[in-house]
C-alpha cells in the first residue's frame, strides 16, 4: 500500500509528535524532515556539498535539537540547491510501500502534493514557545524570539515557503492537549483509510 501522510507546521507546533503518534498506530514509517535541514547547518562548511553528500552519521549527532542548530536549518533551508539535493530521497521516502508519515514545512506543498493526507499543524507562537522551553530550557523569551524568527525566515523564503497547502487540514493546537491533537490527527487518517 502506498499512503503518504503530510505534517507541516510552524516551529515546535508539535508535528514530530504527532508524525510518530501516527506511523506508530498505522505502521507506517516516519521521516523527520527537520532533521535533514538541521544536519545540514551543523555540517558546517558549504551547505550544498553537505546536502549532496548527506549520510546516516550527520544525521546521528546528538547536538541537532539545539535552538543554534534550529537556526542554522533555517538558514541553509532558503538556499534552493540545498532543497533540491533533499528531495529525491524525501519523495521516495513518502511513496515507500507500507505508507509514511513525513512532517517538515513543504511535504504537501512540494514534496508530496498527491499526499493522502495533508495536515497543517500550528499553534499561537507563545504557545509553541512553551512547549519548546519546556524541551531545551534556558530563557523562555530567547526561545519565543528564536521561534519567531524562524517562523518569519521559513514564511518569507522564496523556494518552498511555510504555508498551508490548499486542501490541508488545518490543525490549531493552542488550546488542545497533546493527546486531542494527537486523537484528531488519528482520526483524520482514519477517516481517508476508511474511505479508500
Ligand atoms: O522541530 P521544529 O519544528 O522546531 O523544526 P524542524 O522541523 O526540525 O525544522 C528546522 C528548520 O528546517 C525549519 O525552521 C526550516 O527552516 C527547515 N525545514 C524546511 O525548510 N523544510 C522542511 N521540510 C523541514 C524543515
Amino acid at each position: 500500500m502506498i499512503f503518504t501522510v503530510a505534517i507541516d507546521g510552524p516551529a515546535a507546533a508539535g508535528k514530530g509528535t504527532i508524525a510518530r503518534a501516527v506511523a506508530k498506530r498505522f505502521g507506517f514509517g516516519h521521516l523527520d524532515t527537520g532533521l535533514l535541514y538541521r544536519a545540514v547547518g551543523a555540517k558546517g562548511g558549504d551547505p550544498v556539498a553537505a546536502a549532496r553528500g548527506l549520510g546516516e552519521t550527520d544525521l546521528a549527532r546528538d547536538d541537532l535539537r539545539t535552538l543554534a542548530a534550529g537556526q542554522a536549518a533555517s538558514r541553509v533551508a532558503v538556499i534552493p540547491e540545498v532543497r533540491e539535493a533533499l528531495v529525491a530521497f524525501q519523495r521516495s521516502f513518502a511513496r515507500r510501500e507500507g505508507g509514511a508519515v513525513l512532517d517538515g514545512r513543504d511535504i504537501g506543498t512540494v514534496i508530496c502534493p498527491e499526499a493522502e493526507v495533508k495536515l497543517y499543524v500550528t499553534a499561537s507562537p507563545e504557545v509553541r514557545a512553551h512547549r519548546r522551553w519546556l524541551e531545551v530550557g534556558g530563557d523562555e523569551g530567547e526561545v519565543l524570539a528564536e521561534v519567531k524568527e524562524r517562523d518569519r525566515r521559513d514564511a518569507e523564503r522564496a523556494v518552498a515557503p511555510l504555508k498551508p497547502a490548499v486542501d490541508a487540514v488545518v490543525l490549531d493546537t493552542s488550546a488542545m492537549s497533546v493527546e486531542a491533537a494527537v486523537a484528531a490527527a488519528l482520526a483524520e487518517v482514519e477517516a481517508c483509510l476508511g474511505a479508500g
